[in-house]
């Protein structure tokens, strides 16, 4: 297994519509995929993550809300919400791929997700309520080029940008203080 680097916002793979998994994907590539995402996850950490956020644009997502008596360790392929319930329920949303920004987002409270297995493409249903609905919704929105940033004020979107830009000069610097070999 192995931990991968996550993009953060702005970047177009973040910005853009994931696709679907083809039928012929599934198998032990896929699977070890979603093993290094869940590292990647659980390093960071993390309670979700999708495949655009380490750079692969497919419909694939990880989540582990970590709650005792949760669902624990979920991965999905061609996640779909089939059924919302009328009642919400909102939280304060923070995302790796957008560091330092925590946005107040209203979800649906309950919510069936249909998806298929990494490794047999055999497919699985299960309803979430609560904190796993949230992370799934979340980690959702991933899949169609929406991140939390798109949901702040633009004040607050602004300041991140500033900061973002900064942050990455200052990774340049350090990349180029390296001795080259
Ligand atoms: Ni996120």
């Amino acid at each position: 297994m192995a931990i991968l680097p996550i993009l953060t916002a702005p970047h177009p793979i973040l910005e853009a519509k994931a696709r679907e998994v083809a039928a012929d994907e599934f198998g032990e590539d896929l699977v070890k995929l979603l093993d290094d995402m869940a590292e990647t996850m659980y390093d960071a950490p993390g309670v979700g993550l999708a495949a655009p956020q380490v750079g692969d644009g497919r419909r694939i997502v990880c989540i582990d809300s970590g709650e005792d008596g949760g669902s624990g360790l979920l991965k999905m392929a061609n996640p779909t919400i089939t059924q919302r319930s009328k009642e919400t329920i909102t939280w304060e949303e923070t995302c790796l791929s957008v560091p330092d920004v925590e946005v107040k987002v209203s979800r649906n409270k309950r919510i069936t997700v249909t998806w298929q297995d990494a490794l047999t493409g055999e497919p699985r249903s299960q309803e979430f309520q609560n904190f796993e609905a949230v992370i799934v919704q979340h980690e959702l929105d991933h899949l169609i080029g929406t991140v939390l940033l798109d949901r702040v004020s633009r004040f607050k979107r602004s300041r991140y940008l500033q900061k973002e830009k900064k942050r990455r000069r200052s990774v340049k610097k350090d990349e180029a203080s390296v001795p080259a070999k």
